[in-house]
């Protein structure tokens, strides 16, 4: 008998694609929405590629329906997108703005009506600038139940039809960037109060989890993280050390609390003799141990290669968002690791190293540390896309990367790994928070750039083509 060497894709794999709503909306201020943190943070001179912020985006609030044709003529099976806290509630909390539910409930049906499993994000970085302003927004315990009663309500309205729900995109790097690296709103540079922000950002989460139970059921709620496997740069125990440390720093000190309410000893301890470990009340590990998701979202772009830095030795890397190769600057924790370029792994224009087989490695060290189903929640390439004559992008490159990642998922699922879907960022061409329209991602690509809106005409990319290609053979397309 031959042998089958790899496993199928299941019969219902979610085959989708993701955005997130500062990055497509636009209509930053129409039809009541209040201000998001990020509305004002990319106003102030010097934070994002020359200049751009999220005013118009792509302008999916008024083309939404547009673009859900363009991903049902493709079959797409899934679409991951957030909601913008600050149209429902513009202040944050108290009064609701009921245009904002309108807009969402219509992207729904739209969705639905078309076959296209709506996956909602319930926070993807815009947190209301008037709960910065009043209380310090993730520095202050108020937001819990300001982030619970935005997330009830939106569970109420719309988890009649909504199965899968993703409560924080990528907290690790919204707290980091936003209280250590500065890049992001609010842009802090403390690591003290990151720990306590992404603390308090734990308990909203576990929180949110709780409420999820009671008001829908039936359906299903993860985090996604971005998780970046960490590897060391040779068999040196030193190196293996490092490697040990950045693993559980970067990725165990955030995944394990969602799954296990508690935080791992090692970088604890460490972090404990700093002086900076999270401030911890009655109670905290109580709610943070009853909320265990029942997924776990995966946002892939990146592995991460590490060695030995002693105590005195390198910290944290300039950053900057040119888009030159070779501009990212080591960095590291001392006393726990540095990072160093993969030897055998070849990067992007935005210097993050191209690695599927990455992808599996992940995908096994989550499963068989958390025992969890995973969602892809992104995976994708950013490049300068070329529109040539005739309204042609040959993005012969994204179509080799997604494929080489879509195999790799093959070969987890072949190893044993449960995922329940895979969502590619993005769908069109959005926003980028710091690169403006430099750095493209979708398999449609949108007429506009950093200042010149032009048209936003919406042109199928290569990649278009092919994934609809994949989703048909529920599979690699090669
Ligand atoms: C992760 C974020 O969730 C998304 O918003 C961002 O644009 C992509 N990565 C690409 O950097």
């Amino acid at each position: 008998m031959e042998h089958n060497r790899l496993a199928e894709f299941p019969k219902d794999f979610l085959w989708g694609s993701a955005s997130a709503a500062y990055q497509v909306e636009g209509a930053w201020d129409k039809d009541g929405k209040g201000p998001s943190v990020w509305d004002t943070f990319a106003k102030q001179e010097g934070t994002t590629f020359k200049g751009t912020n999220g005013d118009v985006a792509i302008d999916h609030y008024n083309r939404y329906k547009e673009d859900v044709r363009l991903m049902a003529e493709m079959g797409l099976k899934a679409y991951r997108f957030s909601v913008a806290w600050s149209r429902i509630y513009p202040k944050g909390k108290g009064e609701m703005n009921k245009n904002g539910l309108d807009f969402y409930n219509n992207l729904i049906d739209e969705l639905i009506k078309n076959n296209i499993e709506p996956v909602l994000t319930l926070y993807h970085w815009d947190v209301p600038q008037a709960l910065v302003d009043e209380y310090g927004g993730w520095e202050s315990r108020e937001i819990i139940d300001d982030f619970n009663n935005y997330c009830v309500t939106l569970y109420e309205e719309f988890g009649d039809r909504v199965k899968y729900w993703v409560t924080m995109n990528e907290q690790n790097i919204f707290v980091s960037h936003g209280y250590e690296t500065g890049i992001h709103p609010p842009g802090v540079k403390d690591k003290k109060r990151m720990l306590n922000a992404n603390h308090i950002a734990n308990l909203a989460n576990a929180k949110a989890i709780q409420s999820f139970r009671k008001h829908v059921p039936n359906g299903k709620i993860g985090p996604s993280f971005a998780y970046m496997p960490s590897y060391p740069f040779d068999s040196d125990p030193n190196n293996v050390m490092a490697f040990e440390n950045a693993e559980e720093e970067r990725s165990y000190w955030w995944m394990d609390v969602y799954v296990y309410g508690k935080y791992p000893t090692t970088i604890w301890n460490f972090y404990e003799r700093e002086g900076i470990a999270p401030t911890i009340e009655e109670g905290d590990y109580e709610l943070l141990s009853q909320a265990k998701p029942d997924f776990m979202g995966v946002n892939f772009y990146k592995s991460g290669t590490v060695e030995f830095n002693p105590l005195d030795g390198i910290g944290l890397g300039a950053m900057n968002f040119s888009g030159e190769k070779g501009t990212t600057a080591e960095s590291g924790v001392p006393g726990l690791y540095k990072t160093k370029d993969n030897p055998y792994l070849d990067a992007t224009n935005w210097d993050w190293e191209i690695d599927p087989e990455g992808l599996r490695i992940a995908m096994r060290r989550i499963s068989s540390r958390y025992n969890l189903p995973i969602l892809i929640t992104e995976n994708g390439l950013g490049e300068y896309d070329k529109l040539e004559a005739n309204d042609v992008v040959n993005d012969d490159y994204r179509i080799e990367y997604i494929n080489n990642h879509i195999k790799a998922i093959q070969e987890a699922i072949t190893d044993g790994v449960n995922v329940i879907g895979y969502c590619t960022w993005a769908f069109s061409d959005v926003l980028s928070w710091l690169n403006g329209y430099q750095k493209r991602y979708g398999f449609v690509y949108v007429n506009r750039d950093e200042y010149d809106e032009k048209d936003l005409r919406r042109i199928k990319k290569k990649s278009y083509y092919w994934y609809k290609e994949v989703i048909k053979n529920n599979g690699p397309v090669e």
